[in-house]
């Protein structure tokens, strides 16, 4: 990394978990996550959610028609597939996924936890085991929305649940399957990621280490802040700013950027999900500059994650450079609009081209 007050380089940095949508939404997330990342892993949330190789190979067809179209070079941006996890994903499903060298990861959603999350796995040890133990042994990442779906826990607490009713029996039965805990919220997922045997790691979003929960409710209710898991007290925002600024290498960059149009977040029953693929960059560097780490930027977006995956560091730069930022109110999409995270506000650091 080089860096002066002014600007810093880092490697080109990957985005472990991001939302691209599909249809005519794709052109321009695409492109926003392109101008900052060399590749990402795409979430499978679709409707219906990408359950197959088959459709995780045709969905990544259309993200590179939509490179196409925003004269992007197929080179400048690599989109590594997941697929969504059900109660019937087979080891055989495992098998082909794991062959097509396309696929990085099989997420799992509990059913009903999040944006488009029906048909999850409804019990992870009772239907999954041989999806699970094919995973393990072809060292096929399980990437995990930690969160109980139980009414009768209190949804802050929700994480915090998971941990002691699904990660400890899980990692109990499959101890050497690589689990990456995505958009880890809590103190108790920080306390667990670092002294997990085993091959754990977690990823963490920008609106995670920039905000608690009073910006859900600043002035009034905020829907653009609203995301699952939703933002935790003052004291997980900090334990996750000291894991993603800290030595270890099991955190890494994942923003969850998700759009949802306008209307469907200002809304008597918004969605869940916020937009940062824009200024995903910027915010993370806000973030680590408040606690004087700029210098731990490069290991949390670039190495980290590879290293975990088991792929190579990106040859690319990206440089941002101390300058006023104003994000945008508002992002033309489709025949709709979507609000940027933090929209109208102000940075102190921009992304050049
Ligand atoms: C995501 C989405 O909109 O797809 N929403 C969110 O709040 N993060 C789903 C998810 O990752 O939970
Ligand atoms: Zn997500």
């Amino acid at each position: 990394m080089f860096s002066n007050t002014d600007t810093i380089t880092i490697t080109r940095p990957d985005d472990w978990h991001l939302h691209l949508r599909d249809g005519a939404v794709l052109d321009s997330v695409v492109a926003d996550t392109a101008r900052q990342f060399a590749r990402a892993i795409i979430m499978p949330n679709l409707k219906p959610p990408v359950i197959n190789t088959a459709q995780a190979l045709a969905y990544r067809d259309r993200i590179r028609a939509a490179l196409d179209r925003a004269s992007i070079e197929q080179a400048a941006f690599t989109p590594l597939m997941t697929l969504y996890l059900t109660d019937n994903t087979s080891a055989q499903e495992v098998l082909t996924a794991s062959e097509s060298a396309a696929v990085h990861g099989i997420k799992l959603y509990p059913a009903g936890a999040t944006t488009n999350s029906d048909a999850g796995v409804t019990d992870l040890l009772g239907r999954c085991a041989k999806a699970l133990e094919a995973m393990q042994r072809l060292g096929m990442p399980l990437l995990v929305h930690g969160e109980v779906t139980d009414p009768a826990i209190d949804l802050f607490d929700r994480e915090a649940v998971f941990i002691d009713r699904v990660m400890i029996p899980l990692r109990r039965e499959f101890p050497e399957l690589k689990v990456v805990f995505e958009h880890l919220t809590t103190r108790e997922g920080v306390d667990y990621v670092r002294q997990a045997q085993g091959p754990v790691a977690a990823t963490i979003t920008a609106h995670h280490l920039l905000y608690n929960r009073n910006a859900l409710f600043q002035g009034g209710i905020r829907p653009h802040w609203y995301c699952l898991p939703v933002l935790k007290r003052e004291t997980h925002r900090q334990a996750l700013l000291d894991a993603a600024t800290g030595q270890s290498d099991r955190f890494f960059l994942g923003t969850d950027s998700a759009p949802h149009p306008k209307g469907l977040k200002e809304h008597a029953c918004g969605c869940a999900g916020c937009y940062t693929a824009l200024h995903a960059m910027e915010l993370y560097a806000t973030a680590f500059e408040s606690v004087g780490r700029l210098d731990r930027l490069e290991a949390f977006a670039s190495l980290n994650g590879p290293a975990f995956y088991g792929l190579p560091v990106n040859q690319g730069k990206l440089t941002l450079q101390r300058q006023p930022y104003s994000i945008p109110e508002e992002l033309p999409m489709a025949d709709s609009s979507v609000v940027p995270l933090a929209a109208g506000e102000s940075l102190g650091w921009k992304a050049l081209a």
